[in-house]
């Protein structure tokens, strides 16, 4: 399997980075931020999606909107950090301004000083630039092109395959996890994507659920999935976290499983919390690792929950430590000239061989 693998460039190289921002994370439906990012009527919150800065807005119908978060004047980054306006977004440059919705509402002097406006120009044709975006649970998603196919037909086989979990009683949990590494996107996920790394590089975890108690399975042609049959929801003073109701219905008391959406989000499915990890990258050696982390009801996130809350964000974090380690090192040995690809365990490793013939195909698709 070693000759199908992605090459060291694919790693390394900005070139090659570019492709997938054109080919990758401009055509395929990438999350791009969480709808509580911005929770009450005005809340900005700018992003980004491989480099591409973005805007989401939430308008006062509640409607959220994504934009190009560039001001069609000059081009100045719109919005710098997350925040609440009264009004519109407001340029600081020059003072352009626009609606929630876009709208380009006023050009102050764009015409000579007290004329806000020329021959020729056409306020209507200068709005922000929309990008087409559909939420799914708290994940809000951006398709830069605006023609992939629909978000529900994208997400499918995962949306069908935990169509016995009751999503709805998901509660975002304010701590959340934010690094870098030094490392590109796609070995990230590629190290999500596996659990025959665990033995030895988590010994923590591995107490909790060995190798073997690991499974691989198929969430349609370009999403991977895994996961352990021995979860075991934490226990402080011997109470534990409110778990989904009809777990035993599913033969799923001790399940975990994981899928990676492609390009970069990870998801997880506990009986107990539910994770979004998104990876992005900042340069072809350089990512941003997020992930956030959701209960189950109203009665897990009391402030006598909180320690227990707390434990699997610690376990994340320190098993995300161990993993950055190794993925750094990932990024170090593809620096060298006698990389050729490496070669995948067919049992073990399947999910990483799928993601980059995944990548390779994506990236080599013509215009
Ligand atoms: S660049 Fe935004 S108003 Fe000039
Ligand atoms: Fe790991």
């Amino acid at each position: 399997m070693g000759q199908e693998s992605l090459s060291a460039k694919a790693y390394t190289c900005s070139s090659y980075l570019e492709q997938e921002r054109q080919r990758i994370f401009s055509r395929y439906w990438v999350c791009a931020g969480l709808a509580s990012d911005l929770p009450d009527a005005g809340d900005v919150y700018p992003t980004e999606v491989a480099g591409m800065p973005i805007v989401l807005v939430r308008d006062r119908q509640q409607t959220i909107r994504a934009f190009h978060n560039i001001c069609r004047h000059r081009g100045l980054q719109l919005v710098k950090g997350a925040c609440t306006v009264k009004g519109g977004l407001r340029c600081p440059y020059h003072s352009w301004t626009y609606k929630l919705d876009g709208t380009l509402k006023s050009t102050p002097h764009f015409g000579g000083y007290y004329k806000d406006t020329c021959e020729g120009f056409n306020r209507t044709e200068k709005g922000l630039m929309p990008i087409r975006c559909e939420q799914w649970l708290d994940m809000i998603f951006v398709d830069l092109s605006g023609e992939a196919p629909p978000l529900a037909a994208y997400l499918q086989p995962m949306i069908e395959r935990w169509s016995g979990y009751d999503f709805g009683l998901l509660r975002r949990e304010a701590r959340e996890v934010r690094l870098e590494c030094n490392a590109n996107w796609k070995l990230a996920v590629e190290n999500f994507s596996e659990s025959y790394h665990l033995t030895w590089v988590h010994p923590a975890l591995n107490t909790l659920s060995r190798m073997e108690d690991h499974f691989g399975f198929d969430v349609g042609d370009i999403h991977v999935g895994q996961g352990s049959l021995k979860y075991n929801s934490g226990v402080v003073n011997g109470k534990s976290l409110p778990v989904f109701p009809g777990l035993a219905d599913m033969k799923k008391q001790t399940v975990a499983e994981y899928i990676t959406i492609f390009p970069n989000l990870m998801l997880g499915v506990h009986p107990d919390y539910f994770l979004v990890f998104i990876v992005d990258p900042l340069s072809p050696d350089r990512s941003v690792e997020r992930m956030v982390f959701y209960f189950v009801g109203d009665e897990a996130m009391t402030s006598e929950n909180q320690a227990l809350r707390h434990l699997p964000i610690d376990l994340w974090k320190l098993t995300n430590d161990e993993d950055i380690d190794m993925i750094e090192r990932m990024q170090t040995g593809r620096r060298s000239p006698s990389f050729d690809g490496g070669c995948f365990s067919p049992e073990l490793e399947r999910t990483v061989y799928r993601f980059q013939q995944n990548i390779g195909r994506a990236v080599s698709v013509e215009q």
